[in-house]
């Protein structure tokens, strides 16, 4: 069973500390290339993180990286705790649900080494700059329809409805649609406080220039 936290949880705080955000909803803990299911994670496979020795592109390493839950302890606080990104501490997750995460991992993976990737983190500016592609590029409306469905409707249920994620499509259009366009494709490689980000090998350059050619779309009042 995937661990789901929910011992964390606390429904008296106020504000709520908690996202209500599971690894399960970024991560498969199967092979997704043998087999697709036709979700686009924002996270890769926890299949083969044992095998990875590292994680966050290096920041964890050595004997933190089993203490951190092989990367996940990152996750657990800012994801599922929503501590911001700089405050976070990876080993502040507690030992044994470390360990059991581990062990985890162990049995999901065997010997497969899992997806093969390098983490980057953008900042603002290069998540800008990426944006500034994005936007010059040409989009099908019809494509990033499906794309939006497969990456992004979990937490936004429809483009025009809040979930965990906001209402990205207000019954108003905004004053200038190119401008909203290219926050929309800056927030996604960015990321915000709960909202992960999409590297660019999850959700390419193209497949962002359908989804916001569709939201603007949306957003314009066209109907579709
Ligand atoms: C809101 C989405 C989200 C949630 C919830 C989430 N993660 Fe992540 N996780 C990410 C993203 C995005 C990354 C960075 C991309 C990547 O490395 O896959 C990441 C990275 C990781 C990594 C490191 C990958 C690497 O090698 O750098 C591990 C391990 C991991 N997460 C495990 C977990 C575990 C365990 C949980 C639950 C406690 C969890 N994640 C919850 C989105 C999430
Ligand atoms: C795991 C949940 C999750 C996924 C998946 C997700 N979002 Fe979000 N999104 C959020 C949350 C939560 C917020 C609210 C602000 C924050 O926490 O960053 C948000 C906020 C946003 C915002 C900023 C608010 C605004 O209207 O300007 C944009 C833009 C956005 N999401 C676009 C997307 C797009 C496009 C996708 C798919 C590629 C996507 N999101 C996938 C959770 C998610």
């Amino acid at each position: 069973m995937t661990p789901l936290f929910g011992g964390t949880l606390d429904p008296y705080s106020k504000p709520a500390k908690v996202s209500g955000l599971a690894c399960a909803d970024c991560h498969a803990d199967f092979d997704e290339a043998v087999n697709p299911d036709g979700k686009i994670r924002s996270g890769h496979s926890i299949v083969g993180v044992p095998h990875r020795g590292q994680a966050k592109g290096g920041m964890i390493k050595g004997d933190m990286f089993r203490r951190a839950a092989g990367g996940g302890g990152f996750c657990y606080q800012h994801f599922l705790q929503r501590i911001p990104a700089d405050k976070v501490d990876p080993t502040a997750i507690p030992a044994e649900q470390a360990e059991a995460l581990m062990a985890y991992f162990e049995s999901v993976s065997g010997d497969n080494n899992g997806p093969q990737f390098q983490m980057k983190m953008l900042d603002k500016d290069a998540a800008n700059a990426a944006a500034d592609k994005i936007v010059g590029m040409k989009g099908d409306s019809q494509r990033g329809w499906k794309l939006f469905s497969r990456a992004c409707n979990d937490c936004h249920p429809t483009p025009k409805k809040a979930g965990i994620g906001s209402q990205l499509v207000r019954s108003k259009p905004p004053k200038d649609i190119e401008k909203r366009k290219h926050k929309i494709a800056a927030y996604v490689r960015k990321g915000g406080v709960v909202m992960p980000f999409f590297a660019a090998d999850l959700l390419s350059d193209q497949d962002l220039a359908d989804i916001i050619t569709f939201l603007g779309e949306l957003s314009a009042g066209r109907k579709r």
